[in-house]
This record gives structure tokens, C-alpha cells and sequence, in this order.
């Protein structure tokens, strides 16, 4: 049986407002929490048992997803009454996991899109003999990132967890936030304090003379950390460019959820996804965006690369793009809103109050 330790108890700072009422992993992509795709991404990837590392939130998860059984897994659910980082947190789930000696445990951030094959990832680490192999992959700019430089062989060199200067930005490959542990190395992680497994527990390996083992690839890989991100990840789940055995519907420009509607002459596309009990009105466009349960969009009103919360209302004409909406705010007719600007959870903007805003 494989198990797995899912980190979800981060606050989601980066991804606010749209996390101020809801945890990052249960904010709804392509129509369910995130977390339902990579439960189901997890599951067919051989895991049966999940330990959910919460924190920020916490009480949310268990209501939306008991013990597992309705996804074909076994859920537990460990709970920091602090944040304990991320070694922290592994380190605390320790007394969940059923795995023995020698047995791997996967280990996953909670706010990552992959296709990575997890099955041969496991593959690679009993054939490296590991004590921790690494998911890698390769980004353009890895500033925001753990840098992670191996040699020839795959063996992990360095860990760099979001270089500051120039000369330490040696490689592009970056940590992609799934690792396979040895059991017993989670054993080592300090108990009951702070621990983060970039900054301390790796680099703290390598210089004991663990393997640490890294896995370059190159499949679909999106951390959803920052809403263009998330809102990108969930129009390409919706597109079927990365699959997921939890969208609620087959593969196409959009996805409309039961008890939306959707007027005729309004236009969907590019993976827009429009939740439950949702309005469209005539002529509106909308264009690979989410559009969450109860929201309405009114009659004329562009949308485009944007996320507008739940039960949030978007005035007649009004123009989005790259924009959030916090849940329940209000934007009147004739406004435009572009390029990261955030309406904060329960805001009214009046009518053409705003023409571009760029945060
Ligand atoms: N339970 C618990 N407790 N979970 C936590 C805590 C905590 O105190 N802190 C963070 N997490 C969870 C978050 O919810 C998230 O799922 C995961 O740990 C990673 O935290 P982020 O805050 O998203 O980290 P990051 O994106 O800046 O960097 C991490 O991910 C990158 C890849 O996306 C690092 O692992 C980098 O090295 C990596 O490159
Ligand atoms: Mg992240």
C-alpha cells in the first residue's frame, strides 16, 4: 500500500482574497477544491492512504471530504495548533502513517499541478536506493523557488531554497514539491517546533551525506500559489490539457456546473468554468476565467484570465482581465479592471468608478 502526507496548512498569503474565507486547497478549480485533484491524481497513482497536514482552516476539510471513502481512499487528518512548517508538519504525521522501515512515503505540497508519473517516481527512488528523491523540474526564472542542482547520476548537490543573490542562481532546475522519503528519515525531522524541509531538513542531509535523489521532468507542472496561476491551472483541467479524474464533465472550451445558467447570446471559452447556481446574462464573454457558485455576470461584461468569487456581482459592460473578485463584492456597470488588481472580499464599487487599475 502506498501512502502519501498532503501539505495543506499553509495561509495562502499570495493568493488573497480568494483565500481569506477558504484554504488554497479548497478553493474550487475546474469545478471541485484542488485538493479533490490531487487526491484523485494521488489515487490512481496507486496511493490508498492520505495523512491531510492542516493548519490554517483546518475545520473546512473533513466536511468536504470525510474519511476518503466517496474518493477511494483512506483520509486521516493531522492538525497543527501552530504552523509548524513544512518538515514540521511531515514530522507531525508521523503517528498516522502505517508505512515500516525502508517503506516510501510520498510527501506533496498542496498547491501543485502536475502530470509527473508518480508511480515511476517511486520507481526511481528504489532503484536509486534514496533517501529522499525529489521531483525536479526546469522554470524559467527559478528565483521563487527551491534550487536544486544534481550531478550526473541524478544525486542532489545542493538545496538553495529561493536564492537571493545573483551567483546562487547556478541551476534552472527547481524543487517541484513532491518528494518520495525513506520512513525512517521523516523519523530525524525535529518534533514539536518549526522545521521547513527546504531550509533545513535537505540542506541538513546533504551535509550528513544523505541521498538525496532528483528526478527531472518534464511533464505539466503549475504551482498555484498566485491567482494567475490558479486560474490558468483551472482552465487547462477544464481544457483537458492536464488530466484529472475529478473534473465534473469531459474535456472542452468550458465547463458549465448543474444549476448555473447561462443566457443565450453570452460566449464561454478558453476553460472558463461557471459554478453552481451561477448568472450569465446576454452578451456577456467570458474567456478562461472561474466563475464561482452564485456569482452573476451581468449583461455586455468582458471576462477574461479572472476569477470572480462567490456570489460576487459584475455590473453591465464592465471589463476583467487578469482580475479577482473577492466573494460577495459587488463591481457596478462600466468599469475595467485589469493586469492583478484584487476587489477585496465584500467590496461595492460603484458604477464607473474605475477605468484601469494595474496592482
Ligand atoms: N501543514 C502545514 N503547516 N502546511 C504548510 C505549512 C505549515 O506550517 N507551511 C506551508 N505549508 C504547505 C502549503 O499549504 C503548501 O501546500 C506547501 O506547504 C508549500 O508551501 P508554499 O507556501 O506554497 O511554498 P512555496 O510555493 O513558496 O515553495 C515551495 O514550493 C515550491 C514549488 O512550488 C517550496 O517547497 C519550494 O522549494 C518549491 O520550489
Ligand atoms: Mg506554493
Amino acid at each position: 500500500m502506498t501512502e502519501a502526507v498532503l501539505l495543506v496548512g499553509g495561509k495562502g498569503t499570495r493568493l488573497q482574497p480568494l483565500t481569506i474565507n477558504t484554504p488554497k486547497p479548497m478553493v474550487p478549480a475546474a469545478g471541485v477544491p484542488f485538493l479533490a485533484h490531487q487526491l484523485a491524481r494521488a489515487r490512481a497513482a496507486g496511493v490508498r492512504h492520505v495523512v491531510l497536514a492542516t493548519c490554517y482552516l483546518a475545520d473546512v476539510f473533513e466536511p468536504y471530504f470525510g474519511d476518503g471513502s466517496a474518493h477511494g481512499l483512506r483520509l486521516t487528518y493531522v492538525t497543527e495548533d501552530e504552523p509548524l512548517g513544512t518538515g514540521g508538519a511531515i514530522r507531525a504525521a508521523t503517528p498516522a502513517l502505517e508505512a515500516g522501515p525502508g517503506d516510501p512515503v510520498l510527501v506533496f505540497n498542496g498547491d501543485i499541478l502536475t502530470g509527473l508519473d508518480v508511480r515511476q517516481l517511486l520507481h526511481r527512488h528504489e532503484q536509486a536506493q534514496a533517501d529522499v528523491t525529489l521531483h525536479l523540474t526546469r522554470v524559467a526564472d527559478p528565483r521563487a523557488f527551491g534550487l536544486v542542482p544534481t550531478g550526473p547520476d541524478g544525486r542532489v548537490t545542493a538545496f538553495t531554497e529561493k536564492p537571493q543573490r545573483p551567483e546562487e542562481i547556478v541551476t534552472d532546475q527547481v524543487n517541484a514539491g513532491c518528494y518520495v522519503f525513506r520512513r525512517e528519515v521523516i523519523d530525524t525531522i525535529p518534533a514539536g517546533r518549526p522545521v521547513s524541509v527546504e531550509r533545513e531538513t535537505f540542506p541538513g542531509l546533504l551535509a550528513e551525506g544523505a541521498l538525496l535523489h532528483g528526478v527531472v521532468d518534464g511533464a505539466y507542472w503549475l504551482d498555484l500559489g498566485r491567482p494567475a496561476s490558479f486560474i490558468q491551472a483551472s482552465a487547462d483541467l477544464v481544457r483537458g490539457i492536464v488530466h484529472s479524474p475529478a473534473v465534473p464533465g469531459e474535456p472542452g472550451e468550458y465547463l458549465v456546473l448543474p444549476g448555473a445558467r447561462v443566457e443565450r447570446g453570452a460566449r464561454l471559452g478558453g476553460g472558463t468554468v461557471v459554478g453552481a447556481g451561477a448568472h450569465v446574462e446576454a452578451g456577456a464573454e467570458i474567456d478562461g476565467s472561474v466563475v464561482l457558485d452564485g456569482a452573476r455576470i451581468g449583461a455586455g461584461a468582458r471576462v477574461r484570465a479572472s476569477m470572480i468569487g462567490t456570489g460576487a456581482r459584475v455590473g453591465t459592460r464592465t471589463v476583467l482581465d487578469g482580475a479577482v473578485v473577492g466573494d460577495h463584492s459587488t463591481v457596478g456597470a462600466d468599469n475595467e479592471l485589469r493586469d492583478g488588481a484584487r476587489i477585496w472580499c465584500g467590496t461595492a464599487i460603484p458604477d464607473a468608478a474605475i477605468r484601469y487599475s494595474a496592482v
